[in-house]
């Protein structure tokens, strides 16, 4: 698939089929993820696939009750490893640089499973101590986001986006 249609096209997904994900499938998304740049090439992104149902509704009760992450029949949640970008960058790597790197692998994920005819949705809600908990996140590493991805029950249209005239700007 062309890069513009996959950027064009994907759409965030709310309700999903019950589907398995084939495993090379899985495969190529999380790899797509680790070909996103980084700051400094440090690599903070860490990747937690949750498959079980008890987990992955664990998951939508810390995001403010958002269930459709458990009706996917996988989530990812993408996590930072702070130390990973701080060590080399200090301050500016820990809240900047490896939230636009996981950021980066972030939109990875969704267009490469967008080009294998699944759907996504970038879920950023959440109560992050909650997530961590249910992933046993060690200290130092911070969920971003949960994906969950599965096969489209829904096709939403595409939402407006501001005209280009009004963000491309002359400060
Ligand atoms: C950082 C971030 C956080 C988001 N969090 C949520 C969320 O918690 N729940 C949700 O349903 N959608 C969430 N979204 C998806 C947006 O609502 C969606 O991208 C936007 O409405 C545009 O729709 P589109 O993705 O179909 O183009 C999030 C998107 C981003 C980039």
């Amino acid at each position: 698939m062309d890069v513009f249609e996959a950027i064009k096209g994907r759409r965030s997904v709310r309700e999903f089929e019950s589907t398995p994900v084939k495993e090379k499938d899985l495969e190529k998304i999380l790899d797509a993820a680790r070909w996103a740049p980084s700051a400094g090439h440090c690599q903070p992104l860490e990747l937690v696939v949750v498959k079980d149902q008890a987990q992955k509704e664990r998951l939508a009760r810390a995001a403010l009750g958002q269930t459709f992450i458990a009706e996917a029949p996988v989530a990812i949640v993408v996590c930072a490893n702070v130390a990973r970008t701080s060590r080399r960058y200090g301050r500016r790597g820990e809240e900047l640089y490896c939230i636009q790197d996981t950021a980066a692998a972030t939109q990875n994920i969704h267009l490469a499973a967008y080009a294998l005819g699944y759907a996504t949705c970038w879920v950023g809600a959440f109560d992050e101590d909650a997530v961590a908990g249910v992933i046993k996140a060690p200290a130092g590493v911070r969920p971003v986001a949960i994906i969950p991805l599965g096969r489209p029950a829904e096709k939403p249209s595409p939402p407006q986006r501001m005209p280009l005239n009004k963000i491309e700007d002359e400060f």
